[in-house]
């Protein structure tokens, strides 16, 4: 792997390669996420052209376990408020000799543009594009799903919201076709849900009785306000008589489901307060596994396989 802008073209194998070493990043006794020097000497610049508060700053913190050198460009104040270009700042950051740019763009194939135009040694990973992908994200659920709940084959997963415009679904649902989940549900108002080939297997509700039933992991979207048209925005409140996750509805899925959710969660919109912060809640677990996962990605693509071969026999001794 070069670069890390989707989930396509990916197998079961690396999807388990990727999960095994997050949890070689993980101190069994501590839970502390440990540093190794495994990308020291490289220089990884974080780009989000789009707000985020978890994906950018785990990945500052995966970066520096990994024992690179980080740079976060801020965009608000950068010559691109000047009209310079994205290929144009993108070559410039290059010639400070950049070794990858995570990148966060609110254009779809923004990370693809990016990968396209970088010198050959240099590597790109997609911290979400538009309406795309999300792949680091969906890898850190799956890590979260396999540590709380065991083998992702096993499951039955509900994903609840706004499917149409989430990255975060499209990614979520590649990694557990390939993981081969046991069923992979999508609940939400039709306006809400794209056309799925049935290829995919993945089974569309819109009632959340229906859809909750006997799930063991419950997946929470945000309304993807940003991404609407005001025609097909439902209001808060319609939406959360509708879809939200109240104690009531999650008692549908089995007494023991993990609710999840990527963040930022809307209170009193998709979710209710007494379910994200109550006891089946591991959202913000899925924060903390999400520098590990990082972790594994970035030390995959770019590490030799001597070096990873190397942390393996230090991690099995
Ligand atoms: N899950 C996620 O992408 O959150 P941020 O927008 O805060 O990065």
């Amino acid at each position: 792997l070069k670069h890390f802008l989707s989930l396509d073209g990916l197998k079961q194998q690396h999807l388990n390669e990727i999960l095994d070493l997050a949890e070689s990043f993980i101190n069994p006794q501590t839970n502390e996420i440990k540093k190794v020097p495994l990308l020291r000497g490289k220089t990884i610049m974080n780009l989000f052209f789009e707000p985020s508060t978890r994906t950018r700053t785990t990945f500052e913190i995966a970066e520096k376990r990994l024992s690179a050198d980080v740079m976060n460009l801020n965009i608000s104040a950068s010559a691109t408020k000047k009209g310079e270009s994205l290929l144009d700042t993108l070559w410039n950051l290059e010639a400070m000799q950049a070794d990858m740019f995570v990148v966060r763009h609110a254009e779809s194939g923004a990370a693809h543009f990016f990968a396209e135009h970088v010198a050959p040694h240099v590597h790109v990973l997609n911290a979400g594009d538009g309406q795309h992908a999300h792949p680091t994200q969906a890898m850190l659920d799956m890590f979260t799903i396999r540590k709380l709940k065991g083998d992702i084959f096993d499951l039955k997963v509900a994903i609840v919201g706004d499917i149409l415009h989430s990255r975060v679904a499209r990614s979520q649902i590649q990694a557990l076709s390939l993981l081969e989940a046991r069923e992979i549900r999508v609940i939400g108002p039709k306006t809400l849900i794209p056309p799925y080939p049935e290829s995919l297997g993945v089974q569309v509700y819109h009632d959340m009785k229906q859809g909750l039933d006997d799930v063991d992991v419950v997946i929470m979207l945000r309304l993807q306000n940003e991404r609407m048209q005001s025609a097909l925005l439902p209001s808060a409140d319609e939406y959360f008589k509708t879809y939200g996750l109240t104690e009531e509805r999650l008692s549908y899925a089995k007494p023991n489901a993990i609710v999840m959710h990527p963040g930022p969660i809307n209170r009193g919109v998709e979710i209710d307060s007494a379910v994200s912060d109550g006891s089946q809640s591991v959202i913000l677990q899925q924060v903390t596994y999400g520098i590990a996962v990082r972790m594994a990605v970035m030390a995959i693509i770019m590490s030799n396989a001597a070096q990873l071969q190397q942390l393996k026999h230090e991690q099995a001794q």
